[in-house]
């Protein structure tokens, strides 16, 4: 499949809606507080970095990253749900492990389970490397109300 990883511009910033609506469909299995589009636009207005990954000029993917100079964080990865498992979320993450602008850590949160992320975290060189209790607060579905750890992973060069 022919694609672009594309930096997100200010003047490209209507795709945000865009965005999150895949981030609400990759989400919604979770049960977390769906981002609002005041949240994303925050993360976008205070200079996280929004790559997208288009294809037949179709949005099916992004990720945001914080970047700074010792440590830096992947806050979110999400692959339209009907093409999941193409090698796009594969395709984002290695764009972001190869930035030259990337020195020092990466790390990420993923929620215990969420095996799908942690399998390919684990998968492209990620280790566990410590938990944030009830760090998640499930908002919908059967154990609403309930909440689920995180697992803090860190990419290993
Ligand atoms: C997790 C996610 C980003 C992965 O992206 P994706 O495009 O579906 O995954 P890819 O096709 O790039 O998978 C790459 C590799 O990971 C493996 N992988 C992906 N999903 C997997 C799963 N459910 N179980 C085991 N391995 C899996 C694939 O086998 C693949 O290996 P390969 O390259 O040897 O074939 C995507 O599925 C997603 O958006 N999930 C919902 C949101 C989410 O949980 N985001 C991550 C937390 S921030």
């Amino acid at each position: 499949m022919k694609y672009r990883i594309i930096f997100l511009k200010e003047e490209n910033k209507d795709i945000l809606k865009k965005l999150l609506e895949i981030h609400y469909n990759a989400f919604k299995k979770c049960g977390f507080r769906p981002w609002s589009y005041r949240d994303i636009l925050d993360l976008f207005n205070n200079g996280f970095y929004i790559f997208y990954y288009i294809s037949n000029n179709k949005i099916l993917g992004f990720t945001i990253v914080n970047f700074s100079s010792d440590s830096n964080e992947i806050i979110t990865i999400a692959v339209d749900n009907i093409h999941q498992n193409k090698n796009i979320g594969k395709a984002l993450l290695m764009h972001v492990v190869n930035l030259p602008k990337l020195s020092g850590d990466l790390y990420l949160e993923v929620s215990v389970n969420n095996y799908q992320a942690l399998n390919f975290y684990h998968k492209f060189g990620f280790n566990n490397v410590s938990e944030r209790k009830k760090y998640y607060l499930i908002c919908s579905g059967k154990n609403k109300g309930e909440r689920v750890d995180a697992i803090v992973m860190k990419f290993i060069y």
